[in-house]
């Protein structure tokens, strides 16, 4: 089986899907491997790094030749993947409900193309969950990003001249990015609080050694929530969280926000009269602002300021730890391949009812077959 590995084409984009590592792997499997040049560069991954591992390094063209599967970090546009062969599998974060046009050039390409971001959460796919992957690294970059925009220091630190206060932190949403927030946070040496909707995060937060603040008088999503995944909150909750949050926001220095509903857009948690409230000099980074923003004001790709409070919109935040996030990512896809490899056939064999193949697969013989995608 030929896996072609392609450079990313999207503007900032700086991940690749495959690394030395997980080339050596699928070589070992008995696929033949072929880079794009320049795949892995902004990764620092050079070509002659492919070719040590086994792989041939060329121009597109060459390298999609009869390939049977194609590797991509985001999806790449249908007309750029002339020469594959007929039901070749593309594996990438293909953002379909955003990119809804290219996914019907995929069926009519005959590619099935195969929705990473869709792995569902279960035990035996979590090796293989891009979301959480990338999530983990997101929500560190996002405590080191406010660390750099804010102007005081995050510890607690009594020196000759005086003491510094600690930095007051709340990270809004304790999914996968906002724990790892609140384990950076406190390793920098600040003063943790977290909020979610879902119940069960309260041990989780506290277990890290930061204070839960939840919403009391309305009921929130008990346990985990479907899947791990909130919904949207009633009315009356929204109004019990926007108080709450009024009072604790108006004492912090740094606020970090997560919150995600699956295929909605982000819930909205910080009015523009709550961040006049905080202190000048404070930071809010809004790491969900490529899903419509949880701060009113936030601007994607954008570091902006409000009322003198710093608010940071970056764009693909993993992509800012393109190394380490490359490798996480290459061994997600390898994971999944890796575990439909058909030793006899020498290639990728993916069974119709299995859970995790009906939950990626989008496309297959020039139809669209993905649930969520045609309900949605
Ligand atoms: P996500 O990225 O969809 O959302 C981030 C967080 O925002 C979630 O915790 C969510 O509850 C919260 N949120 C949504 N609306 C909110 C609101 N209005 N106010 C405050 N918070 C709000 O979630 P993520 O990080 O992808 O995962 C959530 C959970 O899924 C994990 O904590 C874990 O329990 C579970 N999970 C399970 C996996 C598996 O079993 N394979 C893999 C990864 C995660």
């Amino acid at each position: 089986m030929k896996i072609a590995v392609l450079k990313e084409t999207a503007e900032g984009e700086r991940r690749v899907a495959a690394t030395p590592e997980t080339v050596k792997k699928f070589i070992a499997l008995g696929a033949t491997l072929a880079v794009e040049a320049g795949a892995g560069s902004s990764a620092s991954i050079a070509d002659p790094d492919y070719e040590a591992a086994g792989a041939t390094v060329g121009p597109r063209e060459q390298v999609l030749g009869g390939a049977e599967a194609v590797l991509g970090v985001q999806g790449p546009d249908p007309a750029t993947l002339g020469g594959i062969a007929s039901g070749a599998l593309l594996v990438a974060a293909l953002n379909p409900f955003v990119y809804r046009e290219r996914v019907d050039g995929y069926a009519s390409a005959g590619v099935e193309a195969l929705a990473m971001e869709f792995m569902p959460r279960i035990t035996r796919a979590q090796s293989m969950d891009i979301l959480s992957s990338q999530s983990n690294l997101s929500g560190y970059k996002a405590v080191l990003d406010a660390a750099a925009e804010y102007g005081r220091a995050f510890p607690m630190m009594m020196t000759a001249a005086g003491t510094i206060p600690a930095a007051r932190i709340f990270i809004m949403g304790v999914g996968v990015a906002g724990l790892q927030a609140i384990a950076t946070a406190r390793r920098l040496g600040g003063i943790v609080s977290a909020t979610d909707v879902r119940a069960a995060t309260s041990e989780q937060i506290e277990s890290l050694g930061a204070k839960a603040i939840f919403v009391e008088n309305v009921k929130g999503i008990e346990g985990e929530g479907t899947g791990g995944y909130a919904t949207e909150m009633s009315d009356e909750y929204k109004a019990a969280q926007a108080e709450l949050v009024s009072s604790h926001i108006a004492k912090q220095d740094i606020v970090i926000t997560t919150a995600l509903i699956p295929g909605r857009p982000a819930p909205r948690l910080i009015s523009d009269t709550q961040i006049a409230s905080m202190r000048p000099g404070s930071v809010i980074v809004d790491l969900a602002v490529e899903q419509g923003g949880n701060v009113e004001g936030a601007v994607l790709g954008a570091v902006t300021e409000r009322h003198g409070v710093r608010i940071v919109g970056h764009r693909n935040v993993p992509s800012r730890l393109a190394a380490d996030a490359s490798a996480l990512y290459a061994r997600n896809l390898y994971n999944f391949l890796s575990a439909f490899w058909d030793k006899e056939a020498g290639r990728v064999t993916l069974p119709d009812d299995d859970e995790i193949v009906k939950g990626v697969r989008l496309t297959r013989s020039g139809q669209i077959v993905n649930e969520r995608l045609l309900a949605g």
